[in-house]
């Protein structure tokens, strides 16, 4: 049976093209015996935390000697199931992703299942109605980096704010969460608004782009805050602040998320006001659970990033320690 799902995966593999980059491969140090492999399905490059999250694991793979068969999906949903269905024909040990997308994962996650390799979940969540389809999720809370975010912004601003939001990709996991756990905050705060709210699809360039149009609206000069979903976005609506001739981090508040060393930077220069630290450096975290989980032992279902919140007054201390 296996091997008929194997041939079939293999088939399928062949016959789609695969449009996705399978780029890196990290080869075992070396030794006897068999050694582990590992498929990895990375969303994209598309900002500086995916970067150093994708460092993060190769680092890792490299130190232990584990076979890394790293893909990046540039940010779409068929190049990772295509990955996916990749590393069920090359008959992977584990197979660990993160999702563009919170949904549409059922099938591939039930053809991996039915291959009999374990599924390990990093940074992103999936909507899925068999919790049988994964053995852990290891990844932030970003219900509760959207609260944060927001009780920053009501503790600075006294409650009161006009708030621009730019979003992250739509339908993806923390672009929902951080959403909701902001709103959650704002609900008790009657004087603090969402004004706009347009996806910026967590690129640089994107968040100036949805920027400088907020900015061309009739009512533009009610903003008085912005809420990134991430360090991307908001330092790319700095830059459109600026070339707009409007202060940014002064005459509208910025807090977003991540902790990317730009995002410091920015504070320092007084352009940013806040960020809230989302870690990606979760390579070590990730090779523990592959370890636990082709020992055979139990692994909690959630494995949650411990992080903190960083504004102005702590950003030149914290600059010199940032790792990414
Ligand atoms: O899933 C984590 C988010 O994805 C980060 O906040 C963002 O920068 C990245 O692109």
């Amino acid at each position: 049976m296996k091997k008929l799902i194997l041939l079939s995966s293999a088939l399928v593999v062949a016959l789609s093209g695969c449009g996705k980059k399978e780029t890196s491969t990290s080869e075992p140090s070396g030794g006897g015996g068999k050694s582990v492999s590992v498929g990895f399905s990375q969303i994209g490059a598309e900002s500086a935390w995916r970067t150093a999250n994708s460092q993060s694991i190769k680092d890792e793979a490299q130190k232990r000697g584990i076979k890394l068969v790293f893909s990046d999906a540039q940010q779409k949903q068929e190049n990772q199931i295509k990955a996916l269905r990749s590393f069920i024909a090359q008959n992977v040990d584990v197979i660990a992703f993160s999702p563009v997308v919170e949904t549409g994962w059922e099938p591939v996650l039930q053809e991996i299942k039915q291959a009999g390799i374990p599924v390990i979940l990093t940074d992103r969540a999936v909507d899925v109605s068999d919790p049988s389809l994964y053995a852990t999720f290891i990844g932030s809370d970003f219900v509760e980096e959207g609260r944060r975010a927001a009780q920053w912004l009501a503790d600075k601003t006294g409650g009161k704010a006009q708030i621009a939001e730019l979003v992250g990709t739509p339908g993806s996991a923390p672009a929902l969460d951080r959403k909701k756990g902001f709103e959650e905050v704002l609900a008790k705060y009657p004087d603090m608004k969402i004004i706009k709210s347009q996806s910026g699809d967590f690129t640089r360039a994107k968040g100036k782009e949805v920027m400088e149009s907020f900015l061309k609206a009739p009512d533009a000069k009610q903003i008085t805050a912005l809420f990134a979903h991430n360090d991307d976005m908001a330092l790319g609506a700095i830059q459109a602040m600026e070339e707009a001739g409007v202060k940014p981090g002064s005459e509208i508040t910025i807090v977003s998320i991540d902790g990317v060393k730009a995002a410091f930077e920015a504070m320092t220069a007084g352009k940013l006001n806040c960020t809230v630290e989302c870690n990606p450096l979760i390579g070590p975290q990730l090779f523990d659970s592959i370890d636990a989980v082709l020992a055979k032992k139990d692994l909690p279902r959630r494995i949650v990033v411990q992080e903190g919140v960083f504004d102005q007054s702590k950003a030149a201390a914290e600059l010199p320690n940032r790792k990414y």
